[in-house]
């Protein structure tokens, strides 16, 4: 079977960086838009050129949203940094962003055949709907790491890639396209540990050196902020969801984007209720639009995943 075509959106960051490399290993990447989030977009766009100087491909690099629709950038740098990939040793190289034209980029790419995996901050495709507002219907979907059906990490409700810019996100889940929500209830089921790093500090690949830094890094202020070793490997579950989509479980459901909220904005609310027999939507409930996940077959994903950085099976 023909590996999927996609795109991907991205704020590297750690994860975002360990997605690109799965992606690379299960799909044919045609491009990589970056986005602020983690860090500014000068350092996100930097990361996601290394990365590809460390894969050795010449996937073109395009940046995108230097902040959100609405307000000042969010950065993450408690948990990646302040350069976004915080302990990882740089790797010199030479290339250069292909366009400042992230947008016009996923405009022009755009077709049925074509996945669009989001793992940053959502301004880059809310500023192609703009331009475009069929665009999300021209693509096979889009692939969300963002939002939360339970709790969030940057508020109590609200997932840092949707608080970061509310305003993008409420449009791309309002556009019609078809889309997979990867929030933080499925993908703090996929975890990095010590156990991992290790792992793949033995591993004789400048892939799993790259990986086992990106951990040992994670895993060091993570255990500052919460006392807990580990990590969750959050953008890697939104390449699976197009790569290996047998491994989540979804269910189809309304979902929206708080803004106004003092206390919620940024949440995605997600209409939980049961839904009446025959896949009739609730009365006076919005269309259930979104495949939300729930569940991942977390060891057969951190098996793809340690594959992908070069882990053979018997390491
Ligand atoms: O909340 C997790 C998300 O925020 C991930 O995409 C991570 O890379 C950060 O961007
Ligand atoms: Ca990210």
């Amino acid at each position: 079977m023909s590996k999927p075509r996609l795109i991907i959106d991205c704020d590297p960051g750690h994860d975002d960086a360990i997605a690109l490399i799965l992606a690379h290993r299960h799909a044919e990447v045609v491009g990589i838009t970056t986005v602020s989030g983690n860090a500014p977009l000068d350092a996100t766009t930097d990361n996601a050129l290394m990365v590809t100087a460390l894969l050795g491909v010449d996937t073109p690099v395009h940046r995108g949203a230097a902040g959100p629709l609405v307000g000042e950038p969010a950065h993450a740098a408690a948990v990646h940094g302040e350069s976004g990939l915080g302990g990882v040793e740089r790797i010199d190289h030479q290339r250069q962003a292909a366009s400042d034209d992230a947008v016009g980029f996923l405009l022009d790419t755009a077709d049925e055949a074509l996945w669009v995996v989001a793992v940053g901050p959502l301004t880059n495709l809310a500023l192609a709907l703009e331009r475009d507002p069929a665009w999300g219907r021209r693509l096979a979907g889009i692939s969300i790491m963002g939002g939360s059906t339970d709790i969030g990490n940057v508020t109590r409700v609200a997932e840092f890639n949707i608080f970061a810019d509310p305003e993008a996100a409420a449009r791309v889940f309002d556009c019609g396209a078809r889309l997979t929500m990867c929030g933080l209830n499925l993908t703090r089921q996929l975890r990095s540990n010590d156990a991992l790093a290790e792992r793949l500090r033995r591993t004789d690949s400048p892939l799993a050196q790259f990986a086992a830094q990106s951990f040992d890094d994670l895993h060091d202020r993570i255990e500052t902020l919460t006392g807990v070793r580990e990590a969750a490997l959050h953008d890697p579950c939104a390449v699976l969801a197009v790569t290996h989509p047998e491994l989540l479980e979804t269910r189809r459901q309304a979902v929206s984007v708080e803004l106004d909220g003092k206390h919620t904005r940024g949440m995605t609310v997600v209409d939980q209720r049961p839904q009446p027999p025959g896949g009739a939507t609730r009365r006076g409930a919005d269309a259930p639009t979104v495949n939300v996940a729930y569940k991942i077959d977390a060891e057969t994903a951190m098996g793809a995943v340690v594959e992908a950085l070069g882990v053979k099976n018997r390491e």
